[in-house]
């Protein structure tokens, strides 16, 4: 009911890991295989380790989370080895690499160094509280965004290469259009919202080291329905929902837009890991009490609804 073959990848369901949340170890990744997830998206990393902000980096707030971790992360010769301890699980899930850096060269490079070990890449190139050069820097540019894209396709032949985008841009079908046009196998949409900020009102601080976070978790997901809906009618590549889902109905209305492809992030933090069977028992129980033969059928459904 649930099975898809997308990018190559064989897959029992269409709800991946997010990246950045549990993404770090090894340990936690095949947890969440374990858990039920259809594929994982690693934390994002680049070539160098990075330690990101300094605490407090997350932040809860109604509907969500704030969070200013800065793509903290090892760096690509501790995440090869973390990589390598996953190919254990790649048959039954597959693991896409989020990587990130400030050049088409580091791009490449990260992904020529660990192609090896993964189903796919993510192009991170969304963060909204990535240091400059980094993160949303690029993917607010539909011409950077296009080279970066065309670069790490020119030197990366057999990996597919997913792309994660921003909606803190004014027409995000425009930055869609360029990744496709760039060589994009797929995209990624959304990456966090904002940047935001929480005060604390007994001392009128920034409860955020970094002040400002991106926003996540279910108070964004109308804002990642409108991009999946508006860039599905823009490209002809999958698309991988991500933003606020917390239920089967959350993961059907991502379906309907003309996501392929789901991932969670925040949630798992209120649900727990048990989120990916959850969800996919519900979701498979409401295709068969309403007559689908398979996910595939209502993929897109309300552009076609005449
Ligand atoms: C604590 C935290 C860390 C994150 N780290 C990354 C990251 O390393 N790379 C990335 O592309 N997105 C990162 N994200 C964004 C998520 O992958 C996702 O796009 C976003 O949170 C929206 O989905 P959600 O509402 O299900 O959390 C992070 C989000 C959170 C909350």
């Amino acid at each position: 009911m649930l099975e898809q073959e997308i990018l190559g990848m064989k897959l029992s369901n269409p709800l991946f890991l997010a990246a950045g949340i549990l993404g770090t170890t090894a340990s936690s990744m095949k947890m969440v295989a374990r858990a039920g997830a259809g594929g994982i998206v690693t934390k994002s990393f680049s070539i160098e380790a990075n330690d990101g902000y300094d605490n407090p980096t997350i932040v809860k707030i109604e509907g969500g989370v704030i969070n200013s971790v800065g793509l903290a992360s090892p760096g690509v010769e501790a995440k090869k080895e973390e990589l390598k301890d996953l190919n254990e699980i790649r048959d039954k899930t597959p693991v896409i690499a989020s990587i990130y850096g400030d050049s088409e060269e580091v791009f490449s490079d990260v992904a020529n160094q660990t192609k090896d070990y993964v189903d796919a890449f993510e192009l991170n190139v969304s963060c909204p509280h990535a240091k400059c050069g980094f993160g949303s820097n690029i993917g607010e540019n539909p011409e950077l965004t296009h080279d970066i894209v065309s670069s790490v396709k020119d030197n990366i032949k057999d990996v597919p290469i997913i792309v994660k985008l921003t909606p803190n841009v004014t027409d995000i079908t425009e930055i869609a259009k360029a990744a496709e046009d760039a060589g994009a196998d797929a995209l990624t949409l959304i990456n966090s919202v904002g940047p935001g900020l929480r005060i604390d009102y007994k001392t009128a601080r920034p409860i955020l080291n970094n002040v400002f976070g991106g926003i996540a978790g279910p108070m964004i997901k109308p804002i990642a329905l409108k991009c999946v809906y508006k860039t599905y009618e823009t490209v002809d590549i999958p698309l991988f929902g991500v933003g606020g889902i917390r239920t089967y109905k959350d993961a059907l209305e991502f379906l309907y837009a003309g996501a392929s492809l789901l991932q969670i992030g925040t949630s798992i933090m209120y649900e727990g890991p048990e989120i990916f069977k959850n969800i996919t028992h519900d979701l498979s129980n409401f295709l068969e009490e309403n007559g689908y033969k398979n996910v595939e059928e209502i993929i897109g459904l309300s552009h076609n609804l005449g």
